[in-house]
């Protein structure tokens, strides 16, 4: 790609190089297969200048739905051979391969900001896609809601930041029993191992994958007796502010909206519970321990993204502080605990679309020059660094997969200046 196009130009042809035709890759190479949240922040970034793709990016993705509600995190389709795990090793004998989990439930607010700002949109695919997430999220409340209303996962991909540093705690429970032997990861074929899971996490995840299959991917029960079962601040951030955005939608196609009413309120609960005064944040914990984390990770800063004010003064002091420790906000895990590392994947580096989230939530309360900190950093990473899938926060080197379609679309909708 020539170094002489435009920032956005270039972020145009990232798009354009990891479309597939009818979904996207995250990117060339390293993920060969339809992710969930990938996908949707790639309608983002698809709906200035095709809001009809960007609409069937995201009812494709809903396509692959479970009989039971759950929306995947990974759909296998096209040429996913490089990719592992694959669809062997999941065995979730769907008619469309996929993945024994979920991920963060970004659709529904994506979609609503695709309506927002297009007239265009079709009212009856969008019913269509409303019926779904409407089963989705309530697949929320019934396999993954704890009994304070907050959203735990039961594996670390399902979160979306699939090595942070809190999930050790779960992690270290894990007896590994990967049920395959020896193994080739193919991520190492693409990305220096530095910034990459160690093998012992990997083996971890693989024997949650291998409890998954044991149980028959029976959901309900993946929720009580998976071996990983940890709360998670960002799932229920981002899962109430999708129940929001579904609620907008479901008013405007006058579609009936007393369950997810309920369920908001019980998901605003949720959060409250994740407050940890000792810290002043809301905090991620472990569900089979009293264990909570004393680490302020990027996900505390989601409650204005989900409507949640409350203790805005004290997440404001942290938000000073951890940009007083950085050149580049806002990174995945608070610089001052331990286990911070600005170089592996979730312990520590900047990543768009977190960036994009707490952004847009910030702005929607009004905290415009700490919103304008996130978005002027995020441009600049990906202009003098490029289009990288993370970055780290203190030298502002890109790192892992080059040519990503999420920080490319996050720089077109919302970050990129030119
Ligand atoms: C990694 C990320 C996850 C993302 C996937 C594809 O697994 O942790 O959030 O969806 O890569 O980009």
């Amino acid at each position: 790609m020539s170094w002489f196009r435009s920032h956005t130009a270039r972020a145009n042809d990232i798009l354009t190089y990891n479309d597939r035709g009818t979904y996207s890759v995250p990117t060339h190479g390293l993920y060969p297969v339809q992710f969930n949240w990938d996908s949707c922040f790639a309608a983002l970034g698809y709906r200035h200048r095709n809001p009809e793709r960007a609409l069937s990016e995201i009812i494709l993705l809903l396509s692959a739905q479970w009989s039971d509600g759950m929306v995947p995190h990974i759909v296998f389709r096209g040429d996913y051979d490089g990719y592992f795990p694959g669809p062997d090793v999941w065995s979730t004998g769907q008619k469309i391969p996929t993945s024994g989990i979920t991920q963060p439930p970004v659709a529904a607010s994506v979609l609503w900001r695709l309506w927002d700002d297009s007239a265009k949109v079709d009212r009856a695919r969008m019913r269509q896609a409303a019926k779904r997430l409407e089963r989705w999220h309530r697949w929320f409340a019934n396999s993954r809601q704890d009994d304070q209303g907050a959203i735990f996962i039961v594996h670390p991909w399902e979160s979306g930041r699939d090595n942070l540093t809190d999930w050790d705690v779960g992690m270290n429970r894990v007896q590994p029993d990967t049920g395959l032997g020896e193994y080739i990861r193919r991520d190492l074929e693409h990305v220096n191992a530095v910034q990459r899971p160690t093998k012992e996490e990997y083996d971890r995840y693989l024997t949650i994958v291998h409890h998954g299959r044991k149980i028959g991917w029976d959901q309900k029960e993946m929720g009580r007796s998976s071996p990983f079962r940890m709360v998670c601040a960002g799932m229920t951030a981002i899962l109430l502010a999708a129940e929001r955005d579904l609620l907008l939608i479901m008013s405007e196609l006058e579609m009936p909206t007393a369950n997810t009413k309920r369920r908001i309120s019980r998901l605003e609960d949720g959060w409250r519970s994740l407050w940890n005064p000792k810290v002043k944040s809301y905090v991620n914990r472990d569900l089979e321990t009293s264990w909570t984390s004393n680490a302020v990770t990027a996900s505390a800063f989601l409650g204005a993204y989900a409507g949640m004010t409350d203790n805005l003064g004290s997440m404001m002091d942290h938000f000073d502080r951890i940009s007083g420790k950085v050149r580049f906000m806002l990174p995945s895990f608070d610089p001052d605990c331990e286990g911070f590392d600005p170089e592996r994947y979730w312990r520590g580096p900047v990543w768009f679309i977190i960036n994009n989230m707490v952004g847009k939530g910030f702005e929607k309360i009004g905290e415009s020059s700490r919103a304008a900190r996130i978005k002027i950093d995020t441009a600049k990473l990906a202009e003098s660094s490029g289009f990288y899938e993370y970055f780290n926060p203190i030298t502002g080197r890109g790192l892992g997969g080059k040519s990503f379609t999420w920080t490319a679309s996050v720089y077109l909708d919302w970050a990129g200046r030119n």
